[in-house]
């Protein structure tokens, strides 16, 4: 599919705010692409492509996990904004003709991480929460400054950030976001 036919439906899919968000994730993952040689039309179509099946209704988001054989486990009952990532390369790839595995990684992975992750899949965690469209939160302009300088304390930076937050208003924090972070925190000792 070309890029302006996917640009084009995703803004009918989505809501402005998220939409705007999708294209402010698009270009910081390709800016980072460039910063640390990564391919950077891969690095903007996951931008564009993570969060494609973040339109449907959370009701949709659970039939489409059950029509594509995604276990609804209990994390992800808990943690609903799990759906749409589990469900991003199904949807990218039926919906947007994502043939690209590197592309369905990154976008499957963008919301816990996952320990040993790759380049693009780094990125588009990372560009995901930085993207210039964020609402301020604590600590965002280091977490900014480290992207691109120093990409794994980027990281463990968002992770420690997102269970706190989470913590704070009492909300689940996904086992796969806890072992990112572990796995993060043994390779800096290492
Ligand atoms: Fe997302
Ligand atoms: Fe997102």
């Amino acid at each position: 599919m070309e890029l302006n036919e996917i640009k084009k439906k995703l803004s009918e899919n989505l809501k402005e705010s998220r939409y705007n968000h999708t294209v402010g994730v698009a270009y910081t993952a390709a800016a980072m692409a460039m910063a640390f040689g990564a391919d950077i039309q891969k690095a903007f179509m996951a931008g564009m492509l993570h969060d494609c099946a973040k339109g449907y209704p959370l009701e949709r988001q659970k039939e489409l996990c059950q029509r594509y054989g995604i276990p609804l486990t209990k994390e992800r009952r808990e943690s609903p904004q799990l759906l749409h990532s589990a469900l991003a390369p199904y949807i990218a790839r039926d919906c947007y003709g994502n043939e690209d595995e590197e592309i369905a990684s990154a976008i499957e992975c963008h919301t816990t991480g996952k320990p040993g992750m790759t380049l693009l899949e780094k990125i588009v965690f990372i560009a995901d929460y930085i993207e210039p469209g964020r609402k301020e939160i604590p600590g965002l302009s280091s977490v900014r400054q480290l992207a691109f300088s120093d990409m794994d304390q980027c990281l463990l930076g968002i992770l420690e950030s997102t269970m706190q937050y989470l913590e704070s208003r009492n909300q689940t924090i996904d086992p796969k976001t806890k072992e990112t972070y572990q796995y993060y925190k043994e390779e800096d000792r290492t």
